[in-house]
């Protein structure tokens, strides 16, 4: 099944932001556009981190058909606990006290979506995850909020870049094995 290519991305992209614009508390699931492209062009084990009503259903439906690996990691109990839900022989929902618990490095991952808590950890795991996932994709990487992420600073580790800036806040794209201007589609 393939759910965000061509006409239907733009629709998803337009509904996304002019909800969004409707709602001032909060702006959220601008991930999903570009994420669920590349759901659709992999099939391997997917890592998310950091769960929510989004992402987290979202990925559950699109590995549901094949049962496709998807492990889901929290550090919050609240967030954990609303997201068992999910929990199946596909996917995986872990709860961490400590970040650096989190066993993301024995696993090659076609994708590794890093959206968790807190803000300045998420470089540290960017970090860790640079030689072992196929795309690792970032929530929140408009330039304005590198003050409280500091994205920029695990940039460095990786060869490839691209930045998906139609919907905000922003997602950016990072391969250390394939160039990503393929994901430039006007
Ligand atoms: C940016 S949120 C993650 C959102 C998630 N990736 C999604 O797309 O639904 C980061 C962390 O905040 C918590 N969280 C999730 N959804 C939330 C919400 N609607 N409001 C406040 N905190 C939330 C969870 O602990 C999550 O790991």
């Amino acid at each position: 099944m393939r759910y965000a290519i061509g006409a239907e991305l733009r629709i998803l992209e337009n509904y996304i932001m002019s909800e969004n614009n409707k709602d001032l508390k909060g702006q959220w699931g601008t991930h999903l556009p570009i994420l669920m492209r590349l759901v659709d062009l992999t099939d391997g084990p997917i890592l998310e981190m950091g769960t929510g009503v989004w992402s987290t259903p979202v990925l559950d439906f699109m590995c549901r058909e094949t049962k496709r690996k998807l492990v889901s990691y929290d550090n919050d109990p609240d967030w954990h606990e609303h997201n068992q839900r999910w929990q199946s022989d596909y996917h995986d929902i872990k709860l961490v006290e400590d970040w650096d618990k989190a066993d993301i490095e024995s696993t090659t991952w076609s994708i590794a979506f890093i959206d968790h808590k807190p803000a300045k950890r998420r470089k540290v795991d960017m970090g860790r995850i640079a030689n072992n996932a196929l795309f690792v994709v970032i929530h929140d990487s408009e330039p304005e909020s590198d003050k409280y992420f500091k994205y920029s600073w695990a940039y460095k580790h990786y060869k490839y870049r691209y930045d998906y800036t139609k919907c905000r806040p922003n997602t950016t794209i990072l391969s250390n094995f394939t160039d990503l201007s393929f994901l430039d589609i006007k």
